[in-house]
């Protein structure tokens, strides 16, 4: 199909249309129109800020990108005659996964590593009504269990390596690059966890390009928090072997130590020239401050885009004059917990607020 198509749809008023995943419906599932399970989703802004682009993910209906591979997933679940579905999250997949399900009137069983998923994201997904299982582990412990549980109990599985999931989030590429008008930038840069979205943005690039939507192909630079960071280590290696480490960092989404969308990751890399970094938590969360204080915020491991550009710069990699867009996956109230509190608290006098502001 011609990409004016979807610039058409851009104006048009019906829900499938505005949804910025079902915009590009043929592309992304084989299906009825009656059956679509939309929000709807997507249709993100775009910011500018000292030359860089910023698109906010995190303005989707439940806070996060996840949103649009879960329309997918769960249109997709309905379509299979599932009851029930199942996801191991740190929080955001969890919080959108309850959201489709409700809306779809499936029952949403999600596994959390316990005391480690962020109040906003913990509240949504309960408040949506899913079924919180708190797992004794970490993400990756969640993980095993949940591929387990999908396959004993016959429960329908919306991770990531669900690829309807993906088929949703490669509409986040084709969305970015239909607000540049279609002119493609150097840098694609997104934060890297379980690498779903490394995996899906790979295969959006090299589809826009079969298709012939761009004339080239943007770099994909995929960022990891040092304390999660076996993506990062693979790709030192030439992506000789996969790694696994304990992870720890204060991003809790991307507290990740083994990534189940690797191998698609790996080709995503390749097909792209792209590049893997690391920043440290101290790092991403100087990079939040900034993004903050721009007026547009999002949660830490969105901020890892940012600190990850500050260091390909410094490193060469990334060069001056070069569009960079960094996509931001979640919003800022996600994670309430990882903002300084420092509010001045006051007696309510007029005398009080002169001395508060001098
Ligand atoms: N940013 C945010 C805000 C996330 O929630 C996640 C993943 C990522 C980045 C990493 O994306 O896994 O595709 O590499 N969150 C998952 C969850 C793990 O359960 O919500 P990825």
């Amino acid at each position: 199909m011609n990409r004016d198509y979807f610039d058409q749809r851009r104006g048009s008023l019906k829900p499938i249309d505005r949804s910025g995943v079902w915009r590009f419906r043929e592309y992304v599932l084989d299906v009825d129109e009656s059956q679509i399970i939309t929000h709807p989703e997507g249709a993100t802004r775009m910011y500018e800020r000292d030359g860089i682009f910023f698109k906010h993910e995190g303005e989707n209906p439940t806070g996060s990108f996840k949103d649009r591979g879960m329309t997918v997933a769960i249109t997709q679940a309905v379509r299979e005659g599932a009851s029930a579905v199942a996801c191991a999250s740190t929080g955001n997949t969890s919080a959108s996964a309850a959201a489709y399900a409700a809306q779809a009137g499936l029952r949403a069983i999600v596994f959390i590593p316990s005391g480690k998923v962020a109040t906003g994201k913990l509240a949504q997904t309960l408040a949506y009504g899913a079924t919180c299982l708190q797992v004794c582990g970490d993400f990756d412990a969640a993980m095993k269990l949940v591929l387990e549980a999908a396959q004993k109990l016959g429960i329908y599985l919306v991770n990531s390596i669900n690829p309807f999931r993906l088929e949703g989030q490669k509409t986040i590429v084709w969305e970015l690059l239909q607000d540049l008008e279609w002119n493609a930038p150097d840098w694609i840069v997104v934060p890297a966890g379980n690498l779903g979205n490394t995996s899906a943005f790979g295969k959006a690039l090299r589809e826009a390009q079969a298709a012939g939507w761009i004339e080239r192909m943007p770099r994909l630079a995929a960022v990891q928090a040092s304390g999660a960071n076996p993506f990062f280590l693979s790709f030192g290696e030439n992506f000789a072997q996969r790694h696994q480490v304990q992870a720890e960092t204060v991003a809790s989404a991307i507290r990740i130590g083994d990534p189940v969308s690797y191998e698609r990751a790996v080709a995503a890399i390749r097909a792209t020239n792209g590049v893997v970094e690391q920043v440290t938590d101290e790092e991403l969360m100087a990079a939040k401050r900034e993004i903050d204080r721009m007026g547009i915020g999002c949660e830490p491991a969105s901020a890892t885009t940012l600190a990850g550009v500050r260091k390909l710069r410094n490193a060469g990699v990334m060069r001056e004059g070069e569009r960079i867009v960094c996509v931001l996956t979640g919003h800022i109230l996600k994670d309430p917990g990882a903002i300084a509190v420092e509010a001045i608290e006051i007696d309510p006098t007029i005398e009080a607020v002169g001395k508060a502001l001098s």
